[in-house]
């Protein structure tokens, strides 16, 4: 897992996923939210950036571009964008650096460190599978907000939990629900 890890969320559907991610163990968790990102949250979930604030170190505002997060000679070890908008993708795709999240993940991609973005829209622009695939290229974690089915969620909760397990997953954490273990584990194949 990473020692030190930046959530950012954006204004794009999908807040419930980076409440669920802030709550899990995760190393040290900084927090910036965008102006949509707040708007969004509130609307999805109820909650505001105060009540974010005890499931992290310190939370930035998108404004400060004058940050630690915003210099590629503090280290930080993943950047996960959860939800990301695909106006977010489109400027770090672009290389545009007007905010602390998107300077923050232009520092991520230019000192190679983990850049996870869970971007939700649908359907897709041919502008934003092409800023995907770019990003992909420069070995960004594209990770779709496409909550996984095959578990059989009971609820709602259960889904936004599948979802972050693989967010969970690709910063190197233990899934906690793996599809068929013991088939691995119990060595008793059939
Ligand atoms: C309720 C609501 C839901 C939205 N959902 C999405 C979405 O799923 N994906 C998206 O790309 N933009 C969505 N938007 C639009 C973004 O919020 C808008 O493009 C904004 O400029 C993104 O800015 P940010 O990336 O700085 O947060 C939504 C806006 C609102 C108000």
């Amino acid at each position: 897992m990473p020692d030190r890890v930046l959530v950012a969320i954006t204004g794009a559907s999908g807040a419930p996923y980076a409440v669920s991610l802030l709550r899990r163990e995760l190393g040290e968790k900084y927090l910036v939210l965008s102006n949509w990102g707040r708007m969004v949250l509130g609307e999805e979930t109820g909650l505001t950036e105060d009540d974010l604030r005890p499931l992290v170190r310190r939370v930035f505002s998108d404004k400060d571009l004058a940050n630690a997060f915003a210099s590629g000679s503090n280290p930080f070890d993943a950047m996960v964008i959860a939800p990301c908008s695909l106006s977010t993708m489109a400027k770090i795709a672009t290389g545009i650096a007007d905010s602390l999240i998107t300077r923050a993940a232009l520092v991520a991609l230019k000192e190679r460190r983990r850049l996870v973005l869970v971007v939700r829209e649908a359907p897709w622009t041919t502008s934003a599978l092409e800023n995907a695939a770019r990003l992909s290229r420069d070995g960004v974690v594209i990770l779709p907000a496409s909550p996984p089915f095959y578990h059989r969620p009971q609820n709602l909760e259960e889904l936004v939990e599948h979802m972050v397990d693989k967010i969970e997953g690709v910063l190197g954490g233990e899934p906690q629900r793996r599809w068929r273990p013991e088939q691995l584990d119990d060595g008793d194949p059939e």
